[in-house]
């Protein structure tokens, strides 16, 4: 049976940073996120017993053999938990460039997990689908439910699932991502996170984020805007404090991701309600109210080093849809 999964990617407001876990990806801290509009990925899964070996694709660009495992992998597993042996068809298409930082593999995994499991024709509950994503990768179970959404750290794998705390019609918020480089980030999310207890800062942001997850639900809770853009520029920061304090240093920005920072404090002072936050690339992610994109649009035609500008909504989660890929 084929099906067929839309899956959302998403910004995280409060950031993934550390496993407890690797082998189940459980997190060191909860983190909280917004699904986008303008960057997803489809796939469709077809387990059949007329296949010899499993195939997997990328349509518009090309798997690393890394990559292909990764995916085999999680099918295997999907086999396993549901006793099933048929050898499977794969195909993805993203409508972004992967490895931009901004989390292809969020949504891959999570149109996988829930494109897999409907081929199975199997159907399990939204949490058990997130548990089951965040072992692809840990942000992809943040892409499948609606909205806005947490990510419970947890203890134990059951305990560490992502559920909608508001629903993307809640508030308008925009995210506009301002690429500034397009190709593949150095080192991966993975390999960055490896390294994280070499970092002497870590300590201190995993003090400070069940207040800072606080401040955030409540913000979301009171559509307090400036409450929002302050925690998550914060958790950014700090974020980033941590990476560069690993051994070795991670630097993720460049010359650009920098100058949009220092415009943007710029735009806040003239009156413009608009705030940054950068995941483990250089791109930037401007995050204003809807009412204010035109503004900030406008702001950005006067900074150089724009590669392209990707304007998103607030998101559902990932859906089953009727249009096969293949
Ligand atoms: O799930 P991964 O391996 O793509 O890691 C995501 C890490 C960050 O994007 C930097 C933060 C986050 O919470 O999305």
């Amino acid at each position: 049976m084929k099906a067929t999964a839309r899956a959302p990617a998403n910004i995280a407001f409060i950031k993934y940073w550390g496993k407890a876990d690797d082998a189940l990806r459980l997190p060191l801290n909860p983190s909280l996120s917004m699904n986008v509009s303008g960057a997803y990925t489809v796939t469709t899964v077809d387990f059949s017993p007329n296949y010899t070996k499993d195939n997997v694709s990328l349509l518009n660009g090309k798997f690393s053999d890394e990559e292909a495992a990764r995916v085999i992998r999680v099918l295997d597993q999907m086999r396993t938990k549901v006793g099933r042996n048929e050898r499977v068809r794969v195909a993805t298409q993203n409508t972004f460039p992967k490895g931009i930082g901004s989390a292809a593999s969020a949504s891959g995994f999570a149109a996988l997990t829930v494109a897999g499991f409907a081929a199975l024709e199997v159907a399990p509950s939204e949490r058990e689908l997130t548990i089951f994503a965040r072992q692809g990768s840990g942000s992809a179970c943040r892409s499948i439910p609606d909205g806005f959404v947490v990510w419970r750290r947890g203890y134990i794998s059951e305990e560490s699932y992502a559920y909608s705390l508001y629903p993307h019609t809640h508030w308008d918020i925009r995210d506009i991502l301002v690429i500034v480089d397009s190709t593949m980030k150095k080192v991966s999310t993975t390999e960055g996170m490896n390294m994280v207890q070499t970092s002497p800062l870590l300590k201190h942001r995993l003090d400070v984020i069940p207040a800072r997850m606080k401040r955030t639900v409540d913000a979301l809770s009171k559509r307090n805007f400036q409450m929002l853009g302050e925690v998550i520029e914060e958790d950014c920061l700090d974020t980033h404090a941590v990476m560069r304090s690993q051994v070795p240093s991670l630097e993720y920005w460049n010359t650009e991701t920098q100058s949009i920072i220092y415009a943007v404090r710029h735009w806040r002072g003239e009156g413009i309600p608009v705030y940054f936050t950068i995941d483990a690339g250089p791109n930037v992610h401007l995050i204003c109210e809807g009412k204010d994109e035109s503004k900030v649009l406008s702001a950005l035609k006067e900074v150089g080093g724009i590669e392209s500008i990707i304007v998103n909504k607030v998101s559902e989660g990932t859906r089953i849809i009727e249009d096969h890929l293949f």
